[in-house]
């Protein structure tokens, strides 16, 4: 089961650009590629956890500000060494101008624990309000 995060508006990517994007407890990089996709992967480089939103995106593809190693964000492949472990990568799209990411239902968990997670009709985790609220919200983003 997956469920779709707002990770952030569409137009605070550039194109060929990417935002670091934090959720429950761990880090992820938000890509748009020059036709207007939008890309998720885990948000630090394998070779050695420097931020790879940080990195210079040209194409399909960025890299690391580090050590210049360089990833396909589509795939999460590593295309350049030194990095040779992939990036994992997350279902995105874009709805009514946010970019949304599906997240296992384990990442939402981790939130708050298991025991404090309650359903709600409106279909999205609202991250730091529904923690201020002490719940988190899911809703099936079909809105
Ligand atoms: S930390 Fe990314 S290539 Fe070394």
């Amino acid at each position: 089961m997956t469920n779709w995060i707002r990770a952030c508006g569409l137009d605070d990517i550039e194109q060929e650009g990417a935002r670091r994007f934090d959720h429950g407890g761990r880090t992820y990089a938000v890509f748009r590629s020059p036709d207007d996709e939008v890309f998720c992967t885990d948000g630090l480089c394998t070779h050695e956890a420097v931020h790879i939103a940080d990195g210079l995106v040209i194409d399909y593809e960025v890299e690391c500000p580090k050590h210049a190693g360089a990833f396909d964000y589509r795939t999460g492949a590593a295309t350049r060494p030194p990095p040779c472990i992939n990036l994992r990568t997350y279902p995105a799209k874009v709805e009514g101008g946010s970019v949304l990411v599906a997240m296992p239902i384990a990442a939402v968990r981790r939130l708050r624990g298991p025991s404090d997670l309650s359903l709600t009709a409106l279909g999205q985790v609202t991250g730091r309000q529904a923690s201020a609220l002490g719940q988190t919200q899911i809703t099936t983003a079909s809105r």
